[in-house]
């Protein structure tokens, strides 16, 4: 395990400060779309209860014409710390969004300005905004002026290789008002390809003042730690390497605060939680979150003898008793094993 400077520990055992909120945990859950609703990240914060989360990223359009917030803003009243992450390319659209965030619960603000897909990028939104830095600092602006919460901004370190543009992109979020970035080291064009190329976040962290936050490629404690001596950020964000693993927050976490490894979970406890995951998606969006889960539960069945047939058997799931009696077959024949 890669053992971190004395000066990198005792900065990592104080608290992350975003503006004017503390959280007691550098370790940070992603936004993850379709994937980090209030069911997903109870599980999450179970083993990582002071980590800060982040919903969904939610549009601003959608937000500005429903009559109800869509869902994936709901916050369970019990969780904290939490954010609501907000896309657009509309200051004023973003800027009523966030007012309905915070509303809503959201301790801070998180402006999304590196989602690669076409749909978003077409809009003017997500990385697009890496190649309109004066309308991203509009957006900073205009929701830092019109919400009391700290606003933050997660992107990428470019459009391309030939436009790596993070250094000024980043100065100017930070000159915006922007209070914490998270940089997902990677180039739009890369989408999720390829490495993380966290010298880049190295780089941003030496000229900004505001917290750094690394993010791509953590998939492990040892990852982690790794990226946190190499790059100096104030913190790490996990993304895929949650993916059928909520507990990888919390043992990064764990680490970070004991130096101690907490055990792997067994086969049979990622079992468990599945169905727990599953159970939890049906109360909350019935049929729809059965359909949900069918993913879910194919992210949680690795690593072990019959994995394989039983990813194919629940991604098929329609119910939760199909669902329960798979995933009880399994356990049941890992107990004989
Ligand atoms: C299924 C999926 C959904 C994602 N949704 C979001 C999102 O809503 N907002 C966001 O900022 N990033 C989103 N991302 C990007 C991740 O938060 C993260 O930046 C990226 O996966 C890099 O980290 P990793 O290499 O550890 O996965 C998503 C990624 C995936 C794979």
């Amino acid at each position: 395990m890669t053992s971190l400077a004395p000066t990198v520990l005792e900065k990592l055992a104080t608290p992350l400060k975003i503006g004017s909120v503390e959280i007691k945990s550098r370790v940070l859950q992603s936004p993850l779309s379709g994937v980090t609703d209030l069911i997903f990240r109870r599980l999450v914060r179970r083993y990582a209860p002071t980590s800060m989360m982040y919903t969904e990223m939610v549009s601003a359009t959608e937000i500005h014409h429903l009559q109800q917030l869509p869902k994936i803003m709901e916050i369970d009243p019990q969780e904290h710390p939490i954010s609501i992450q907000l896309f657009d390319c509309r200051p004023d659209f973003m800027a009523e969004a966030a007012t309905k965030a915070v509303a809503e619960g959201a301790k801070t603000v998180d402006i999304n300005m590196g989602c690669p897909v076409n749909k978003i990028t077409k809009k003017g939104g997500g990385s697009s905004l890496l190649r309109q830095p004066e309308i991203a600092q509009e957006i900073v602006k205009t929701v830092v002026s019109a919400v009391e919460v700290p606003v933050t901004v997660k992107t990428r370190i470019g459009w391309n290789d030939e436009e790596i543009t993070i250094l000024d992109f980043a100065k100017r979020m930070e000159d915006a008002g922007a209070a914490m970035l998270t940089l997902h080291a990677r180039t739009r064009a890369q989408g999720y390809n390829g490495t993380a190329r966290w010298e880049w976040i190295r780089r941003v962290k030496e000229i900004l003042s505001i917290p750094v936050i690394a993010n791509g490629d953590i998939f492990s404690v040892e990852a982690a730690l790794r990226c946190l001596e190499e790059t100096g950020a104030d913190g790490v964000m996990c993304s895929r390497g949650t993916l059928g693993y909520p507990f990888l927050v919390g043992e990064i976490d764990y680490f970070l605060k004991t130096g101690k490894e907490l055990a792997t979970p067994t086969p049979l406890q990622r079992l468990e939680c599945a169905k727990e995951h599953l159970k939890g998606l049906w109360e909350y969006k019935g049929q729809r979150g059965i359909y949900q889960s069918r993913k879910h539960l194919t992210w949680y069945c690795k690593g072990f003898a019959g994995a394989s047939l039983l990813r194919d058997e629940v991604s098929r799931i329609n119910s939760l008793q199909e669902g329960y009696e798979l995933i009880n077959k399994a356990i049941k024949q890992l107990n004989f094993s």
